[in-house]
């Protein structure tokens, strides 16, 4: 797949300058129209601790600096945000999370990308992934996740891995005493399925099994038909605290399930 940032600057950790002045005018209101729809629905679905993270980043004006945003990162769960050209390989991405930094790609979607779009950008992953990295068990999960992420490669078990992040960090619901929210930062940075996944008497609403995730396939080019839900980001952190070894190579040997 031919991905659409420019690679040419990045270091050998994959890392930019997120270059803050060259983003234009309308990127900026861009940004700020998609902060603004978005900032409709959160209070209604999103999870509670998403919420009060980023009513303390006043970030919503255009595309924010990095390094401001890091700064406040640091002082809270020792975590920062790392500038990149967009996806990059497994063992640059798990390196940077086991080292307490987040990947966040530079560009922003085109207006005619407004509610769709396939690769995640500067929206998706600063407003989906940033603001959650403040609340302190969620940061040391996903920490744990990096290093877990760099055990898999050693064990030829990233599928199974990329899974759980796919059915946690990116498409995870939460139990709250408002109801299910969402904590996944595909559903919080996503204009239709933000609403989807909490009231649509549809999709599935599975209690979150680590196994079951670990096998389960997924579809990225429409709104999920299985959602898994945590009881806290405690309960997540403590379910994914087993070595994975054994896990993996009992599944392994496994069909994987149907999305
Ligand atoms: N405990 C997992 C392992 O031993 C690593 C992990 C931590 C995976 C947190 C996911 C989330 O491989
Ligand atoms: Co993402």
């Amino acid at each position: 797949m031919a991905l659409r940032g420019d690679y040419s600057r990045a270091a050998a950790d994959f890392s930019v300058e997120q270059d803050w002045s060259s983003y234009r005018c309308e990127e900026h209101a861009l940004f700020k129209r998609l902060y603004e729809r978005q900032s409709k629905l959160v209070p209604l679905y999103a999870c509670p601790e998403w919420i009060t993270a980023i009513a303390g980043l006043d970030a919503g004006a255009g595309v924010p600096k990095f390094n401001e945003i890091s700064k406040k990162l640091r002082a809270k769960t020792g975590w920062e945000i790392v500038a990149v050209p967009g996806l990059i390989p497994d063992v640059a991405f798990f390196t940077h999370l086991a080292g307490r930094r987040f990947p966040v790609t530079v560009w922003l979607r085109k207006p005619e990308e407004f509610d769709y779009i396939v690769e995640p950008d500067v929206f998706h992953d600063f407003f989906g992934h940033v603001p959650l990295l403040f609340d302190p068990v969620y940061a040391d999960h996903l920490h744990e996740y990096g290093k877990g992420g760099l055990k898999a490669m050693r064990l030829d078990a990233v599928r199974m891995l990329a899974r759980l992040y796919w059915y946690t960090i990116e498409f995870g619901l939460m139990k709250t005493p408002d109801g299910i929210r969402a904590y996944g930062a595909g559903l919080i940075s996503s204009g239709g399925e933000l609403a989807y996944c909490v009231t649509d008497p549809n999709p599935r609403r599975l209690d979150f099994d680590l196994e079951k995730a670990l096998r389960t396939d997924y579809q990225i080019d429409r709104y999920q038909t299985t959602y898994f839900v945590i009881d806290s980001f405690a309960q997540l952190l403590r379910a994914t605290a087993p070595d994975f070894t054994p896990i993996y190579a009992r599944l392994r040997s496994l069909p994987s399930l149907a999305p």
